[in-house]
């Protein structure tokens, strides 16, 4: 199964660079809890738990979920709280931290500007926001599905415009694969932010 294969091979990949540095700028007076926003397996929830974190991990895919309580079984209801749900219907909890690793451009444009309040929202103040954002010459985003969210440099620079002191944005264009070996041309932002509202 796709997914299944996908979901493998997500664990095997190192946590994204802007993760780690999250981890250096965040403040040691906020408490040490995270989102992390359509978390698939559970990669980086696992990695923050191991930094100590609190970690509220969600996904609106089922299978995810379900291996990722599985996997984390021993944290379960203690630092892992996992929950199916989509960007737009997740009651984001107050959080130091909130990733998004590949996964916020999968919301329909029609419904990112009120999931970018609410998270926004639920960062506090001298939070850390760190995540992908697609590039409009993503192959995926010139296939025109219209179901994607996607933002030139511009338009991620008034997202994070009121709210955030941007640390660092990485644009990333080239051809490559996908976890599950399709040739594509990738075309992402990653962005680190912290709050300052
Ligand atoms: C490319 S995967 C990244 C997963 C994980 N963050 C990682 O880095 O391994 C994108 C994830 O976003 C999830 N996703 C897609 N649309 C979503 C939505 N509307 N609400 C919540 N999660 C969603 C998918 O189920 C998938 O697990």
């Amino acid at each position: 199964m796709h997914n299944q294969t996908y979901y493998d091979r997500s664990m095997n990949v190192e946590v994204y660079p802007h993760l780690n540095m999250a981890l250096e700028w965040l403040d040691d007076s906020l408490p040490r809890t995270a989102v992390d926003v359509g978390c698939g397996a559970g990669r980086d929830a696992m990695f923050l738990i191991e930094q100590g974190f609190t970690v509220h991990a969600f996904d609106n895919n089922d299978e995810a979920i379900a291996r990722l309580r599985a996997l984390a079984k021993q944290h379960l209801k203690v630092s892992l709280l996992p929950q199916v749900s989509s960007f737009e219907q997740y009651d984001y909890p107050d959080a130091a931290l909130i990733t998004a690793c590949s996964s916020l451009f999968f919301c329909h444009p029609d419904l990112f500007p009120a999931v970018w309040a609410k998270v926004t929202q639920s960062l506090l103040s001298g939070g850390i926001f760190c995540g992908h954002f697609m590039g409009p010459n993503d192959s995926w985003a010139r296939m025109g599905w219209g179901d994607l969210s996607v933002h030139t440099h511009t338009q991620l620079t008034a997202l994070f415009e009121q709210d955030y002191r941007v640390l660092d944005i990485y644009e990333h264009e080239a051809d490559g694969a996908t976890l599950l070996g399709r040739e594509k041309h990738w075309h992402t932002y990653s962005v680190l932010a912290q709050k300052v509202t």
